[in-house]
């Protein structure tokens, strides 16, 4: 399973690039606007930056809510950088939007899913990512990894080759979860992805390698 960082913090991802394991980053508008950005040129600068710092898929999504707005919205937003993706909501108006987009070639990562039905059609309409919401559909009571799960299913059966992005990813066991699940992505926010490293066996362990060998050193 490979790791986007959820975020629109510059800073963030610079760090986690450091450590090597980060291969594309998803945004949203509510992220950015987290980190102060308010206008698409504002948003255009920021992704920009991340572009330097990632080599990889860097997810943008709309504001505009009818589909020929998105369409246009979408196709500005495809020409900021190759490896920006274009993210749409799981609306009728947005399955428009990805299927006048994808014919150009606009790489388009569906968002906001929460049911396979969605799934399907964007998949159909010519998304190459979906993005089921975990987090938030446990918040309602509902087991988000079972959408994950049958989102694998059908796609593995039907050959459909959108990919699964686990989103909405709130914990180190929802990381693991979906990577069982099969989902080929996970977007994760930095704090995340610093708790799945942590384990109190690694900390005791360094602890007593560290004092054993300064015993060692001064007898
Ligand atoms: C995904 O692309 C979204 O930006 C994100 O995962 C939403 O997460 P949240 O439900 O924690 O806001």
């Amino acid at each position: 399973m490979r790791i986007f960082l959820d975020t629109a913090n510059v800073d963030e991802i610079r760090q986690a690039a450091r450590m090597g394991v980060v291969s594309g980053v998803t945004t949203n508008p509510s992220l950015a606007a987290k980190e102060g950005i308010g206008t698409a040129a504002n948003y255009r600068e920021a992704i920009l930056q991340i572009t330097d710092i990632i080599d990889g898929p860097i997810s943008v999504e709309v504001v505009s809510l009818d589909a020929e707005a998105m369409t246009e919205e979408g196709w500005g937003i495809s020409k900021w950088h190759p490896n920006v993706v274009v993210k749409l909501p799981s609306t009728t108006a947005g399955l428009e939007a990805m299927h006048s987009l994808s014919k150009e070639a606009v790489k388009i990562n569906q968002t906001l899913c929460f049911s396979l039905n969605q799934a399907i059609l964007g998949s159909q309409a010519g998304s190459s990512y979906v993005s089921p919401f975990i987090g938030r559909l446990d918040d309602k009571g509902h087991d988000g990894m079972d959408l994950i799960r049958d989102i694998v299913e059908v796609f593995k059966i039907h050959e459909i080759k959108t990919e699964v992005l686990a989103a909405s990813i709130r914990s180190p066991l929802h990381c693991i979860m979906a990577a069982k699940a099969g989902a080929q992505i996970a977007t994760i926010p930095y704090k995340v992805l610093c708790g799945m490293m942590e384990h109190p066996l690694t900390d005791a362990g360094l602890d007593s390698f560290t004092k054993d060998w300064e015993y060692a050193s001064k007898s």
